[in-house]
């Protein structure tokens, strides 16, 4: 067993979660689980990056203090996690205690390595503001094509970088106001004086994608330049010791909120565990930071020095992803591909966004397209037309027909030892982060299962008189093919694996869990596991990030929420609801349904989980909040009427696929049931 801290980069606490983000975190949640499947102890933290200039202008904007703004945000961030099941054992925000003491020690061990120099800066100033102005708040005409409104760094039209002083009639972006020269004092870092140490650092086996090492050649033998770690106040940060109104620029203590990260982690939930074991030098634990490739240069430069310069251990490795796309393109708020995590959530399951991003990623540091069509076809033809599929063609007759038992022997033991035998190099596939190649040996697997089902046709044996062996038989092989293919895709799929794992009432779904074949055992009821991807949902998931843009930013979305709940609490009163036209009525595709089985749904007071068949081959899930006024065996049974074509919803016990209609006046709730004679699957209008 390897002790192994995993961390990803900290999202900026001034905006929200996109599709862009979640691609390196869900890559590195997939990791964590794997290493997690085989046995390692692995430590997952993360935080929110708190400080700096454009968090603080943007709690101003919003009229809050930067102390609310973060902690908003936070909030929402943890719930967006959540929600795509990217599980930290921890998640924190820079701008916490433990970081400020952690940065200061860190900076003060430096400055007495002698890694520190004060020199005075002259920056542009905005009077009015009564701040130093970074180049992004600095506009004004190019000074060498004369291009007008171009920031303070570099012109968008010839392509001349140049120093913000060089600028011709500069602006401030914040005040309007012409801002002038100013000096101060600033704190350096002296990368310099770590220009060997580094070089043979990033060559060092494992910590780097090569293409990486070989970029970060260049930047040798341009020579490195000591790096300004200070800002003048106004700024929100941490101010620097024993240097008044001067702050720690954000990128010194953001990777620092790694430590202090997992430090508040052993200290509130694992005291066993040593902050020590994984940080001093020479420390046999393993650390690894998921990062995107856009901050490489101070991951793999500052941050090593930083460390080696006070004198803790550098990271094992550096884990390193390319950009997303969306459709082949930048995302874009006026195409509707500049999808929040919030939004897909709203339309979407979000194991499909990960099983697609797992299906694309390598070790190597490339980009991703995420092609909504491709998307689509994947995960219909991949999860549910090859994976889901085995377990609905074998389930029902080991349920109906065989007491729920498995055969008591293993009719072809060769081709499950076969399929167990995979795992071998699944497992090492994951490790090395080659999960495009994991999911391919994975979707063979799955081709090769239900070909066995195909060529045996349990469902014309069970025709047959005489033949309920082989059917039982050809059955409990499928269910254990399906449970190795569940198995190797729980990293990747927790929440369909957790559903795998409770119909197939096994204690583990560890990688090693996997070599009991499973004979003479019994499983639960076989409940549908995953819808198809309806394109309608994602076509309105587009549709509803296209709203966004129109949406003004930050500050009126709390009130908008507000909105939205009082809306719920105060149902209008007859006659006053929105009329709405018979073609708005029309829409809601009303059906009978026959309630097959009804349960508590462990860990809710309010839900009742319903089986209900809607005439159609396979039963649908759905969800209903009536399990205060409603015992499970009141509804089984029952016709009721529900909306089927309702965008499946994603809850934190499974997907609801559908409402059931039901009166209610506050005291009560009573389920709407058509008289008999009503047949599953029909309309109702
Ligand atoms: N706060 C810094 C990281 C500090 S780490 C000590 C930061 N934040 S970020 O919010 O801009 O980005 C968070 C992560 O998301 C980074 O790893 C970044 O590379 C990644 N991505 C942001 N947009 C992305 C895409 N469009 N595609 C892939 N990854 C992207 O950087
Ligand atoms: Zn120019």
């Amino acid at each position: 067993m390897r002790n192994i801290l995993v961390t990803n980069a900290l999202p900026y606490a001034n905006g929200p979660i996109h599709m862009g983000h979640l691609l390196g975190y869900i890559q590195a949640d997939i990791w964590v689980r794997a290493m997690r499947a085989m046995g390692h102890d692995v430590t997952y933290v993360c935080a929110d990056d708190a400080h700096g200039t454009a968090i603080m202008l943007r709690a101003e904007a919003n009229g809050i203090s930067p102390e609310a703004q973060i902690a908003n945000v936070q909030k929402e961030h943890m719930r967006d996690f959540d929600g795509f099941g990217v599980h930290f054992d921890h998640y924190d925000s820079t701008n916490s205690d433990a970081n400020k003491a952690r940065s200061q020690e860190i900076y003060i061990k430096n400055r007495e390595a002698g890694n520190i120099a004060v020199r005075p800066v002259t920056q542009l100033f905005d009077p009015e503001k009564g701040m130093f102005l970074s180049d992004r708040f600095i506009k004004g005409t190019c000074p060498k094509c004369k291009a007008e409104d171009q920031y303070g760094d570099s012109c968008e039209v010839c392509g001349t970088t140049y120093n913000a002083t060089e600028l011709l009639n500069p602006k401030s972006t914040l005040s309007g106001a012409a801002p002038v020269e100013k000096s101060s004092d600033h704190y350096f870092f002296k990368l310099p004086n770590f220009g060997q140490y580094l070089q043979k650092w990033t060559r060092d086996e494992g910590r780097l994608p090569v293409s990486i090492a070989n970029k970060l050649d260049e930047w040798f033998e341009a020579g490195l330049a000591d790096w300004d770690i200070s800002r003048d106040a106004p700024y929100f940060g941490f101010e620097i010791p024993d240097a008044p109104n001067k702050y720690f620029y954000v990128w010194v203590d953001a990777p620092i909120g790694y430590m202090s990260s997992f430090e508040n982690y052993i200290k509130t939930k694992r005291p066993e565990l040593c902050f020590e074991d994984y940080w001093k030098k020479d420390s046999k634990n393993e650390v690894y930071h998921f990062i995107g490739k856009d901050i490489v240069y101070f991951h793999a430069l500052f941050w090593p020095a930083m460390l080696e310069g006070a004198n803790y251990r550098t990271p094992t490795g550096l884990f390193v992803n390319g950009f997303l796309t969306v459709n082949g393109q930048k995302m874009s708020k006026s195409r509707g591909t500049f999808i929040k995590a919030e939004t897909y959530l709203e339309h979407l399951n979000p194991e499909y966004l990960r099983y697609y991003f797992a299906s694309k990623l390598s070790d190597k540091v490339e980009d991703s397209d995420l092609n909504l069509d491709d998307f689509v076809q994947k995960v219909n033809s991949d999860l549910v037309g090859k994976v889901v599929n085995i377990a609905s063609r074998c389930a029902k007759f080991i349920n109906t027909k065989f007491d729920n038992k498995l055969s008591a022997t293993c009719a072809e033991p060769e081709l499950v030892q076969s399929f167990i035998d995979a795992g071998t190099s699944i497992a090492a596939q994951y490790e090395a982060r080659e999960f495009s190649a994991a999911i391919r040996e994975i979707m063979a697997l799955a081709d090769k299962a239900n070909q066995y089902i195909d060529e045996k046709k349990p469902w014309a044996l069970a025709k047959i008189e005489g033949e309920e062996q082989q059917v039982h038989d050809v059955c409990s092989v499928g269910i254990n093919l399906f449970r190795q293919l569940a198995v190797y895709l729980a990293p990747v799929l927790p929440t369909l694996a957790q559903q795998v794992q409770d119909f197939l009432q096994l204690a583990s779904f560890d990688f090693a869990s996997r070599e009991t074949i499973l004979v003479g055992h019994e499983i639960a009821l076989f409940q549908p596991l995953m819808q198809r991807v309806d394109p309608k949902a994602v076509a309105a998931m587009v549709d509803a990030s296209k709203d966004s843009l129109a949406a003004p930013a930050e500050a009126p979305k709390a009130e908008k929420k507000k909105e939205k709940k009082s809306d719920k609490k105060a149902e209008p009163k007859v006659g006053e609801a929105e009329i709405i036209g018979i073609e708005d009525f029309m829409k809601v595709d009303l059906r009978v349904a026959e309630v097959l089985e009804a349960a508590h749904v462990e860990g809710s007071d309010k839900l009742l989980q319903l089986t209900l068949n809607v005439g159609e081959t396979e039963p649908r899930n759905v969800f209903s909040g009536i399990r205060e006024f409603y015992q499970p065996e009141d509804l089984k049974g029952k016709l009721v009427v529900m909306v089927a074509n309702l965008a499946p919803r994603k809850m934190r016990f499974g997907i609801s696929n559908g409402m059931v209609l039901a009166a209610g006046n506050g005291d009560g709730v009573w389920v709407i049931s058509p008289e008999s004679g009503a047949k599953p699957g029909d309309k109702v209008s």
